[in-house]
């Protein structure tokens, strides 16, 4: 299975992202978690996308597409993959069609989860990640057991650095111009799934899984 996760910061692609690797036992690969880690470990490719993801601006597309190429030509891909934020723009997307048919492995399903943009604001500044393992939580919608403790591995929890209110309304933005027209190119390729996000996350979860599973 190899599927793309569209959608607006904060419908739900990382929440979503973990289940459905397990689910199918196939690799999540997450741009931002990627350049995020990169930031933290102040490698070059942290040094140069640290601007971009303070502002909420995207990372140039031939930085993105380069740690991408890389990353799906590990042999670990093979057996299928999720790619969770990537691709955002109609170059990326472009590119990844090309790519991905140059190694045999074209896109089973890309899935695209709807929130609407008043939620979303509230989705990202109440959001809390796990240092240790990731797991995403909110404050309200989606809190740990403990507060300020992960429920999966007793790791501390932290806010993002860019889901301040100002980051966030860049980042919508930017979404909105830039990847928005990315639906109406995979609707184009006949692998769109739409799915309803504004729901629980467990009955996202069945849809997505409904919409993507061979009948
Ligand atoms: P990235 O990390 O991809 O951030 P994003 O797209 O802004 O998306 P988020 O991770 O914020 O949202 P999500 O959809 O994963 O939501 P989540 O599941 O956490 O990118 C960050 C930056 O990296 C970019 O701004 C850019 O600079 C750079 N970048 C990354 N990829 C790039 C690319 N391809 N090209 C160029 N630059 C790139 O959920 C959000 C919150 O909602 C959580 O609190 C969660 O608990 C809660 N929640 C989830 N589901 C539900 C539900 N059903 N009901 C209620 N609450 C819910
Ligand atoms: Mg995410
Ligand atoms: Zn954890």
């Amino acid at each position: 299975m190899r599927l793309i996760l569209l959608g607006p910061p904060g419908a739900g692609k990382g929440t979503q992202a973990q289940g459905l690797a397990d689910h199918f036992d196939i690799v999540h690969i997450s741009t931002g978690d990627m350049f995020r880690g990169a930031i933290k470990n102040q490698t070059p490719l942290g040094l140069k996308a640290k601007a971009f993801l303070d502002e909420g601006e995207l990372v140039p597309d031939d930085v993105t597409i380069g740690i991408v190429k890389e990353r799906l030509e590990k042999n670990d891909c093979d057996r299928g993959f999720l790619l969770d934020g990537f691709p955002r723009t109609l170059i990326q997307a472009e590119t990844l069609t090309e790519m991905l048919a140059n190694l045999g492995k074209p896109l089973d399903g890309a899935i695209n989860i709807n929130v609407d943009r008043i939620k979303l604001m509230a989705r990202l500044t109440g959001r809390r990640i796990c240092r240790h393992c990731g797991a995403a939580y909110h404050i309200v919608f989606n809190p740990p057991p403990k507060e300020g403790e992960c429920g999966k591995c007793g790791g501390p929890l932290y806010q993002r650095d860019d889901d301040n209110e100002a980051t966030c309304e860049n980042r919508l933005n930017v979404y909105e111009s830039q990847t928005a027209p990315l639906i109406e190119y995979y609707a184009g390729q006949e692998i769109l799934h739409n799915i309803q996000g504004d729901q629980e996350i467990d009955k996202v979860f069945a849809d997505i899984l409904a919409a993507v599973t061979p009948q």
